[in-house]
């Protein structure tokens, strides 16, 4: 369906659960969540129903996030079922990865095509301070196990923080010379947890460019990154500016929560409820939505946070 700036969406990203089996700094408060009521939740086959609704609006592709997708019990059926939905071309996941040994195999058999998979630092302190006590051991356990399921594409995301990884550019990148997956940077977005952040942790995606000399710039595949690569890489240099060059004019995607609101944009607080209603009920609603999505997020930066209304953790990246 074509919004009123002529943006056609055929992206939607659902977040399946508000939990998490990490706690990284940028993205959860150090204590979890509430765990909100269960009936407050939607359930799988709520999900799938909006999935059905969605399609019928001309969404083709889904990707599934959290919270920690993986964490959820029923994540293979939510995907399984997803993925079999007419009108639905590709479904992808959003991970922290830690889960992937006993998963990577059943999702990929479940038809999820492509992963993405959260690594901000190679350095086990490091991983361990911004996940607030993950293991980058297990991490990479995770990593491999993805590399061995045979998913079409695997994406690295690296969130940039001054202070904290802008030394590691270089590293981060030489895994793209090591593996052929995309290694992709973001900008750090001023959420609700993020108001931790000084200014000097925000920092422009440029940095990236002057830290890689040698990357050389790639047309754009239809995705919000800017890509480049090094020579002689298996994979792409992704860079994500939603801070310092927002996208919002090529924005093609509307959010899901785990709690049932389509959320038209990240960063504003209107939110249309799906919970309880039905396959017309929802389609109605997403309509709506899509209709409703703003042009852009409006200024982001340390001084003007997001108007998100929630956390990451509760709305899915
Ligand atoms: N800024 C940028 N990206 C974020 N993520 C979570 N919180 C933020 C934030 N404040 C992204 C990370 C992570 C994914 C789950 O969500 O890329 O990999
Ligand atoms: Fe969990 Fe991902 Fe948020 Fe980290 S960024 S706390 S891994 S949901």
């Amino acid at each position: 369906m074509i919004d009123q700036f002529g943006r056609n969406i055929t992206y939607l990203r659902i977040s399946v659960t508000e939990l998490c089996n990490l706690r990284c700094r940028y993205c959860m408060p150090a204590q979890g969540v509430c765990k909100k009521d269960h009936a407050d939740m939607l359930t799988e086959d709520e999900m799938i129903q909006a999935v059905e609704a969605a399609a019928s609006l001309g969404i083709t592709k889904l990707r599934i996030t959290g919270g920690e997708p993986l964490v959820k019990k029923n994540i293979v059926s939510i995907c399984r079922r997803a993925a079999a939905v007419p009108g639905i071309q590709e479904v992808c996941l959003t991970t922290n990865g830690i889960l992937l040994p006993q998963l990577a195999k059943p999702l990929k058999e479940a038809g999820v095509r492509r992963l993405n998979l959260s690594i901000d630092t190679l350095n086990p302190e490091k991983y361990a301070y911004i996940t607030r006590n993950g293991s980058l051991e297990d991490f990479w356990k995770g990593f491999h196990a993805a590399m061995d399921a045979g998913f079409e594409k695997i994406k690295l995301n690296a969130v940039l923080i001054g202070g904290f990884n802008d030394d590691e550019i270089e590293p981060l990148a030489e895994l793209t010379r090591q593996y052929p997956v995309d290694m992709r940077f973001i900008e750090l977005m001023p959420m609700c947890d993020s108001a931790e952040f000084g200014s000097e942790a925000y920092i422009p995606y440029t940095r990236v460019l002057e830290a890689l000399p040698e990357a050389k710039a790639l047309p754009k595949d239809g995705s919000v990154a800017k890509l480049y690569r090094l020579p002689g890489a298996k994979g792409n240099i992704g860079l994500i500016s939603p801070v310092s060059a927002h996208f919002c004019g090529e924005c093609n995607r509307i959010r899901l929560t785990a709690d049932g609101k389509v959320k038209p944009c990240l960063h504003s607080n209107a939110e249309y409820p799906l919970k309880g209603l039905f396959f017309e009920g929802m389609r109605a609603q997403l309509e709506q939505a899509i209709l409703g999505k703003p042009q852009w997020h409006g200024s982001l930066d340390v001084a003007h946070h997001s108007g998100a209304g929630r956390n990451m953790n509760q709305i899915g990246g």
